[in-house]
């Protein structure tokens, strides 16, 4: 009886993990943020690139699944707001291009934004990205709405209007290609009326290539002390180490100003 009743136990906890994505178990280091367990969403967890499989032909250029610490957004939106943006908070779209758990998005919804998006290509995490956000509304803490497209990012089509795009490198240099493509033709006529904050800039020799954006700021922004501490226990605890834990993170800040116009016929 005794045997049996803990077979069933284990069975149903192997049953509950194996409908974790790979990285979302304690035994593979789990460990939740305390912006989780201060707020009650689903938003810590590693879960490396390999395991983001949908199908989709970008699936391999994904890098992996972790949600931005609060303090650098926060650090980076205050950068931002700075650099003389075209039009006031109110009138930008945030776009979380590669959104996860939709971390980035709950945080931009606190400000006026017009509205705080969050583009993601694996379903799960876009399932527990909406279901965040619905915490969020019923919390009272999200002042813009809120809303998760689940798809490949160089195929989301960007709002009408002022956008800033939020990028946690989520992918490579082949989509990252597409996707700054995608926002060129876009907002071809509208210079002025994107800009883009890029954490973790791997890709920054990409845009650099991209004709039409101008850098507005490149350099490191250190999380706060209590990020610092939790990201690094987070990694420190991963049992391959695959993923290395920094006070700081690679960070630009870049203006849409209009593709120049190509050399003339006549
Ligand atoms: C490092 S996480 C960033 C999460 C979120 N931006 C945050 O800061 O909390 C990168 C995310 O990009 C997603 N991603 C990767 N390739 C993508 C693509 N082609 N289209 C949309 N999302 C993608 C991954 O699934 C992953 O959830």
């Amino acid at each position: 009886m005794q045997a049996g009743v803990s077979a069933k136990l284990e069975m149903q906890r192997h049953e509950k993990s194996r409908r974790l994505l790979p990285g979302l178990t304690v035994n593979e280091g789990f460990m939740r943020h305390p912006f989780d367990l201060e707020h009650g969403v689903r938003t810590s967890g590693l879960i490396a690139g390999r395991h983001l499989a949908t199908g989709h032909r970008h699936d391999r250029h994904a890098t992996a699944y972790y949600g931005v610490a609060p303090s650098v957004l926060h650090a980076l939106i205050r950068r931002w707001q700075r650099s003389q943006p075209a039009a006031p908070l109110g009138d930008f779209t945030f776009v979380d291009v590669g959104a996860g758990m939709g971390r980035a998005v709950l945080l931009a919804a606190e400000l006026p934004f017009r509205a705080a998006l969050g583009v993601e290509l694996h379903p799960t995490l876009a399932r527990i990205a909406r279901r965040n956000a619905a915490i969020w509304r019923a919390s009272g803490r999200a002042r813009a709405p809120m809303r998760f497209s689940c798809r490949d990012a160089a195929s989301f089509h960007f709002p009408k209007g002022p956008c800033l795009v939020f990028l946690f490198n989520p992918f490579g240099p082949v989509v990252m290609r597409r996707v700054l493509r995608s926002l060129a033709s876009a907002f071809a006529a509208r210079p002025g009326q994107l800009d883009l904050i890029y954490v973790n800039n791997e890709q920054e020799g990409i845009l650099e290539q991209q004709s039409g954006f101008v850098r507005l700021f490149l350099g490191r922004i250190r999380r706060s002390p209590a990020d610092a501490k939790a990201d690094r226990a987070i990694l420190n605890n991963q049992p391959d180490g695959e993923y290395a834990a920094f006070d700081y993170e690679d960070c630009s800040i870049w203006r849409w100003m209009g593709a120049r116009p190509g050399p003339s016929s006549s």
